[in-house]
C-alpha cells in the first residue's frame, strides 16, 4: 500500500471512529468513550505478556466455514503452523454466516466460563459492548505494544477496539459490506450494465425476468442477509449522512425515507429467488455461479467465495457498489480476542500476534475477499477487485455496517433481525417501520 494510501487511510479511519463513537449514542457513560487514538499511557502496573508456545492445544473458535473464508482462515493456521508446529490447532466452527449461530453458541460458554483460546468478534460495538463490557476479555494493548504495532494500524482501527483506555482484539481486515455482484456473461447477453441507481436496478430486474432468468439472488435461512441487503438500500435512499444518523438518533426512523426505502425492499423482494428461505448466503452466491441468478448484494467475503469455486474477479463475475451507494464504503472488520480465562494462553496470544502480523494478513485477506488493517499490506498480492476495495476505501465515505456489528449494540441487531423477518414474508411496510422505529427506541437512541 502507498504512502499515500497509508495517510488517506489515516485520515479516513479517524472518521470512521469518530462516527463509530458517535454511534455510541448519548447512553453512553462518558467514561465509556474509547480513549483517543494513541496507545494508553504506560502505566505502573507491569504489563501481561505471554511465554513462547512450547505445545499442547489452541482452539479458534469462529463461523468461518465457506468457500473463502474457511480458506483464508486455514492460510493463517498455516503461518502458525510454520512457526509452531508443536501446537494442534483446533479448528471449531459453528456455520453460519455472519456468526448467526456462532455467536449464540459463544455466549453459552463464555457464561459457563469454558471459553476457546481465542475468537472471532466484530470490530466496534459487538466487540465492546457484548464481551467488553461483561468483563469476559483480558486487555491485549501489550501485544501492539510489543510488535510495534501502534504505527502500523490505522488510528481509527485502534479506536473502534478500544474502551477504558485498552485495546480488546486483533483486527485481521477490512471488509465492505454495500457491493453488488453479477454474472458477467448475463449481463452480456441481454445488454446490460451493473446498475447504478434503484431505477436502473428495476430496469435491469425486468429484462433479466423477461430472459428467465432470477434476477437477484438472496439466501436469508439467515436472517442477517435480509438485514445485509436492508442496509444497503437504506444507504441508497438515505445517503450516507442519513444512513449514519440512524444509529446516532439524528434521523428520524417513521421519516418518509426510511418509508421508501422499506419500499424498495419490498419491491427488490419481487425478483428474488423462490427459495430464497431456505438457503444461506453463500448459496445464493452460488446461483450467480450457475447462471441462474444475475446478481447478488453481498459483502466481498461473496469475493473470497467466488474465487473458491474457482472463478476469476472480472472475467466471470463483476461488481459495483449496490445501488445508488457509489462513493460510500460500508465497512466492517473481523477481529480474534482473548478471552478471560484461555485455557491455553501462550498459544492464543501467539496465534494474536500472527493475526496481527503482515505475513498473516497476506495471507489472509487475498484469500477472504477483504483488505488489510494495517497500513502495510502488500498491495501487489491482492487482485483487480480487492486493489479497488483498497482504493475505495482511501477515497470513499465510510459508513458502518449495521449487519456486522459496526453500527448498533448486539441487542439492537437482534430487533431489526426480527423486523426482517417479519417483513420479509409480509413485506408490510407501515409494520416494519414501526418496529424499526421501536428498536431504535428500545436500545435507548431514539426517544
Ligand atoms: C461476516 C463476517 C465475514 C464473513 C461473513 C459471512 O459477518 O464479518 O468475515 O464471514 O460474515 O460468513
Amino acid at each position: 500500500m502507498s504512502r499515500k494510501n497509508g495517510s488517506y487511510l489515516v485520515l479516513v479511519l479517524l472518521i470512521v471512529a469518530s462516527l463509530l463513537l458517535a454511534a455510541c449514542g448519548p447512553t453512553e457513560e462518558p467514561t465509556q468513550a474509547p480513549q483517543a487514538t494513541q496507545a494508553p499511557e504506560a502505566t505502573q502496573a507491569p504489563q501481561p505478556t505471554a511465554a513462547e508456545p512450547t505445545g499442547g492445544e489452541l482452539e479458534i473458535f469462529s463461523w468461518w466455514t465457506a468457500g473463502g473464508e474457511a480458506e483464508g482462515l486455514n492460510a493463517m493456521y498455516e503461518v502458525f503452523g510454520e512457526k509452531y508446529p508443536e501446537v494442534e490447532i483446533i479448528n471449531a466452527t459453528v456455520a453460519g454466516g455472519a456468526g448467526s449461530n456462532a455467536q449464540a453458541v459463544l455466549a453459552t460458554r463464555m457464561q459457563a466460563d469454558d471459553p476457546p483460546d481465542s475468537f472471532q468478534v466484530h470490530a466496534g460495538h459487538e466487540l465492546i459492548d457484548s464481551w467488553v463490557k461483561a468483563d469476559k476479555m483480558e486487555p491485549v494493548t501489550f501485544i501492539f505494544e510489543e510488535n510495534g504495532w501502534m504505527d502500523v494500524y490505522p488510528p481509527g482501527v485502534i479506536d473502534i477496539l478500544s474502551y477504558d483506555g485498552e485495546i480488546w482484539s486483533i483486527p485481521v481486515n477490512i471488509h465492505r459490506s454495500n457491493v453488488l455482484w453479477y454474472n458477467k456473461a448475463i449481463f452480456a447477453d441481454n445488454g446490460l450494465e451493473a446498475p447504478g441507481s434503484f431505477d436502473a436496478f428495476f430496469a435491469a430486474a425486468e429484462t433479466l425476468q423477461a430472459a428467465g432468468v432470477t434476477p437477484l439472488a438472496l439466501g436469508d435461512n439467515g436472517i442477517w442477509t435480509a438485514t445485509h441487503l436492508m442496509e444497503s438500500v437504506l444507504l441508497g435512499v438515505l445517503g450516507p449522512d442519513g444512513y449514519r444518523g440512524l444509529w446516532t438518533g439524528e434521523t428520524d426512523w417513521n421519516s418518509a425515507e426510511v418509508t421508501e426505502a422499506l419500499e424498495v425492499f419490498a419491491r427488490m423482494m419481487e425478483y428474488v429467488n423462490e427459495d430464497h428461505a431456505a438457503l444461506s448466503w453463500d448459496q445464493a452466491a452460488q446461483l450467480v455461479v450457475d447462471g441462474d441468478a444475475a446478481m447478488t448484494v453481498m459483502g466481498d467475503w461473496a469475493e473470497g467465495y467466488f474465487k473458491s469455486v474457482g472463478l476469476t474477479p472480472d472475467e466471470e463475475f463483476g461488481w459495483a457498489p449496490s445501488p445508488e451507494t457509489g462513493g460510500t464504503f460500508m465497512m466492517l472488520s473481523d477481529s480474534f480476542g482473548l478471552p478471560q480465562g484461555a485455557p491455553h494462553r501462550d498459544n492464543a496470544v501467539a496465534w494474536l500476534e500472527v493475526c496481527g502480523s503482515q505475513e498473516g494478513q497476506d495471507a489472509f485477506n487475498p484469500l477472504k475477499g477483504s483488505i488489510p488493517a494495517r497500513t502495510d499490506g502488500d498491495r501487489s498480492l491482492y487482485d483487480v477487485y480487492l486493489k479497488s476495495a483498497m482504493d475505495d476505501f482511501a477515497a470513499n465515505e465510510i459508513a458502518p455496517s449495521l449487519a456486522h456489528g459496526a453500527a448498533a449494540s448486539t441487542g439492537w441487531v437482534t430487533a431489526v433481525n426480527d423486523a426482517m423477518t417479519l417483513f420479509v414474508s409480509d413485506l408490510d411496510v407501515a409494520g416494519a417501520q414501526t418496529a424499526l422505529a421501536q428498536a431504535c427506541v428500545d436500545a435507548g437512541v431514539c426517544q
